[in-house]
C-alpha cells in the first residue's frame, strides 16, 4: 500500500503512516500504474506586490528551464535501470537529445534499505546506481534522482531524513546531476508532530527541510539542479529561490487528462513574476503522449508549458513514441519559446468565455502568443475574436504559426476559428 497525500493537512492529521510500506513497494504489474496522489488543492494566490525574486544561490544552474525524461508518467513505481537506461538510448535516438533534452530523471522507487552505517542502498530494480550514471554520461546526458524530507517518499520508500548530508554526498558520489525533492511523508511525521495545531510552525518546519537538503546539496561541490516538489505549498514561488530552488512545483500531481492538465494552466496565471533564469515555476511534468489526449490537446499541453517557461520533462514511452508525438516534442521552434534566455513567463493577457489568450515577450524585442480553446463547442458560427489591441499590438502583424510553420497575419479582432481544445501559438519577430 502506497503513501496517498491526496489529503488536507488536517487530514493528513488523522492519517496513519502505518499505510506507507515498511518495506518498499514491489513494482506493480503494469506500467501505467496508479500514481501517488498529492494535493490538488488551489496553490495560494501570489501576492501581487511581491518584487522579482532574484536567486544568487541558484544562478548558476537552470539557466533556462531544465529540459528532459522522468520516469514517473509512464513507468510509475515499475520503473528499473533497464527502463532508465532504455529512456537514455531512446533520447540519441529519436533526436530528443539534439532537441534539447538533456536530464534523465529517476523518479521514486529506487530506493532500498539503509545499512548498518545509514548508507541508503539501492532496490533489486537498480543494481548499480553508479554504473548507470556513467551510462547516461555516456551519451552526452545528465542523471536525475529523487527523494523527500521525510522518513519515506511519496511511494513508501526510504527518504532521507535525518540523512541529508550522506545522501546528498552520495548523489554526488554516483555523479547526479538533479533531484526531485518530495514533500509527502513528512507532513504527517515532522510537521504535524512537531507543530500539530499551527500551520505556520509547519510551514516553517517544511522550508526549513529544503534548506537543509539545499545546504547538503552545495556542501558537495557538484552543481545539482534542486527541484522541489510539495505541490505549491505556502505560496513557495516566493520563498523557493532562497533555499537553493531551481524550480518548484506550484501544484498538485498532473494527469494525462485536458481537465487536469487545463486546470493547472489556470493556476498558473499570475505567477509570471516569479519564474526568470535559474529559478522557474514547475506546472509538473509532460503528459504529451500519455494516455488518451487528443493530438490537439498534446499539442497545447506543449504549447502552454512552453509559454509558462516550465521545464520540460517528457514522460512517456520513448521506445514506442508515435511520430506525431514525437513531432510535437522535438517541435524546436516551440521549444525555443521554452528556451527563450529572457526567461519571462506567459501572462494570460485576457480571457473571452472559454477562450484564454497568453503572451510572453522573447528576447531581441520578439512576442509569443498563445491563444487556446479550452471549451467543447464553440463553431464557426460565432468564432473567437482576436483583439491586438489587448495585446499592446498596433495594426496587422506578421507572425509564423509554430505549429503549421506558415508564415500568417495577425489583424485586430481577426476572427479565430479554433477546434475544440486546440491552440494558435505564433511568434511575431517584430511586434508593432
Ligand atoms: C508525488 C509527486 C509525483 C511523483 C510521485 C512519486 O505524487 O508529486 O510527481 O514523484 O510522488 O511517488
Amino acid at each position: 500500500m502506497r503513501f496517498s497525500a491526496a489529503l488536507s493537512l488536517s487530514l493528513l492529521a488523522l492519517a496513519s503512516l502505518t499505510a506507507a510500506a515498511q518495506t518498499p513497494a514491489q513494482p506493480a504489474a503494469t506500467p501505467t500504474a496508479k500514481k501517488s496522489v498529492v494535493p490538488q488543492s488551489k496553490a495560494p494566490k501570489a501576492q501581487l506586490a511581491s518584487p522579482q525574486v532574484t536567486a544568487p544561490q541558484a544562478a548558476k544552474a537552470a539557466l533556462t528551464p531544465p529540459m528532459g525524461w522522468n520516469s514517473w508518467n509512464f513507468f510509475a513505481e515499475k520503473v528499473t535501470d533497464k527502463d532508465i537506461r532504455g529512456a537514455a538510448d531512446q533520447m540519441v535516438a529519436t533526436g530528443m537529445k539534439d532537441a534539447g533534452y538533456i536530464y534523465v530523471n529517476i523518479d521514486d522507487t529506487w530506493e532500498g534499505k539503509r545499512d548498518a552505517n545509514g548508507v541508503l542502498q539501492t532496490n533489486s530494480k537498480f543494481p548499480d546506481m553508479k554504473a548507470l550514471a556513467d551510462y547516461v554520461h555516456s551519451k552526452g546526458l545528465k542523471i536525475g534522482i529523487y527523494s523527500g524530507p521525510g522518513p519515506q517518499t511519496c511511494g513508501g520508500y526510504e527518504g532521507s531524513l535525518g540523512h541529508e548530508e550522506q545522501d546528498a554526498k552520495m548523489y554526488a558520489d554516483w555523479g547526479i546531476d538533479y533531484l526531485k525533492y518530495d514533500l509527502c511523508s513528512f507532513i504527517p511525521a515532522v510537521m504535524m508532530k512537531q507543530a500539530p495545531n499551527d500551520k505556520a510552525a509547519q510551514m516553517k518546519l517544511m522550508i526549513a527541510a529544503y534548506d537543509k537538503m539545499n545546504k547538503a546539496l552545495k556542501a558537495t561541490g557538484r552543481p545539482i539542479v534542486f527541484s522541489l516538489c510539495q505541490y505549491g505549498w505556502d505560496a513557495v514561488w516566493e520563498w523557493a529561490p532562497s533555499v537553493g530552488g531551481n524550480l518548484w512545483r506550484t501544484t498538485g500531481d498532473v494527469s494525462p487528462d485536458w481537465d487536469r492538465i487545463y486546470a493547472i494552466v489556470s493556476q498558473q496565471a499570475g505567477l509570471e513574476k516569479y519564474a526568470g533564469p535559474g529559478h522557474w515555476n514547475d506546472p509538473d511534468m509532460l503528459e504529451v503522449g500519455n494516455g488518451h489526449l487528443t493530438l490537439a490537446e498534446n499539442r497545447t499541453h506543449f504549447s502552454l508549458w512552453a509559454m509558462l517557461a516550465a521545464p520540460l520533462l517528457a514522460g512517456n514511452d520513448l521506445p514506442n513514441m508515435k511520430p506525431e508525438i514525437k513531432a510535437i516534442l522535438t517541435n524546436k521552434e516551440v521549444i525555443a519559446i521554452d528556451q527563450d534566455k529572457l526567461g519571462r513567463q506567459a501572462s494570460r493577457v485576457y480571457s473571452d468565455g472559454e477562450v484564454d489568450v497568453w503572451a510572453r515577450p522573447l528576447a531581441g524585442g520578439a512576442k509569443a502568443i498563445a491563444v487556446v480553446n479550452a471549451g467543447d463547442n464553440r463553431y464557426s458560427t460565432h468564432p473567437f475574436h482576436l483583439s491586438l489591441a489587448k495585446l499592446g499590438l498596433h495594426g496587422p502583424q506578421t507572425a509564423k504559426d509554430l505549429w503549421t510553420g506558415k508564415t500568417i497575419t495577425l489583424t485586430d479582432n481577426m476572427p479565430l476559428e479554433l477546434p475544440s481544445h486546440d491552440v494558435l501559438l505564433v511568434r511575431i519577430p517584430a511586434p508593432k
